[in-house]
């Protein structure tokens, strides 16, 4: 059973504007006023788990610690099957470059051709299965925590398709579709996305 989140200010430990608004319109009718990390212009913490759920907790027990209100943080990556769940938690690393758009930066097209590479070194029977995953993590400033873990499942295509999304959206084919994450529609995205399966789960958990 887990911990009833009580009205009142809620921390989402995160410095991305998007994701702070997002979560905002989806706590809000719940009676929750959120404020963000970057508002309070609270640190970021260094992601040193190997998990989603290691990392997820780091960010909101910091939150928490940082401004003594319940922090909400999330943690999200795409897990192929033939890669043993590579790229994982090291989903944003392997976009790292140096020369992108001249100078450092996340280099998506880089990063998905990594993970086709790797998969192509594997024989062209290599089944193509992935899955976004999502955790969230909730921190209340005494020390207690809730995970919840959301999925997508699909599996992965190349060339890459669409221009809608972000990351490493143009090469999955969620379950039962034909299109990629960038192709669909992003209202339709969020109804089945990982984040949304997170949510749920939490929403009907905690409030
Ligand atoms: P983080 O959870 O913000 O650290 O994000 C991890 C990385 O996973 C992101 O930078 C994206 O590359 C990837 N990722 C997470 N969710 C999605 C998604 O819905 N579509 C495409 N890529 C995603």
């Amino acid at each position: 059973m887990s911990r009833t989140l009580e009205p009142g200010k809620l921390l989402i430990a995160s410095h991305n504007a998007g994701k702070v608004r997002e979560i905002g319109e989806l706590v809000r009718p719940h009676g929750m006023e959120v404020v963000s990390a970057a508002e309070l212009d609270l640190p970021e913490p260094e992601e040193t788990g190997t998990t989603f759920a290691e990392n997820a907790l780091i960010k909101a027990h910091a939150g928490a610690e940082g401004c003594g209100i319940v922090a909400l943080a999330d943690d999200s990556g795409l897990c192929v099957e033939a890669l043993g769940g590579a790229p994982g938690v090291y989903t944003a690393d392997w976009a790292e470059a140096d020369t992108f758009e001249g100078g450092p930066g996340r280099d998506w097209y880089m990063a998905m051709g990594k993970v086709e590479g790797k998969l192509s070194e594997l024989g062209p029977d290599t089944d193509r299965s992935a899955y976004f995953a999502c955790t969230l993590a909730l921190a209340w400033p005494d020390g207690h925590s809730e995970i919840f873990e959301g999925r997508a499942p699909g599996s992965l295509t190349w060339p890459p398709r669409g221009i809608l999304g972000f990351g490493y959206d143009p090469v999955f084919v969620p379950e039962g579709r034909n299109q990629t994450f960038a192709e669909i529609d992003p209202a339709e995205k969020h109804a089945i996305s990982h984040r949304a399966d997170a949510f749920a789960k939490m929403m009907k958990a905690v409030f």
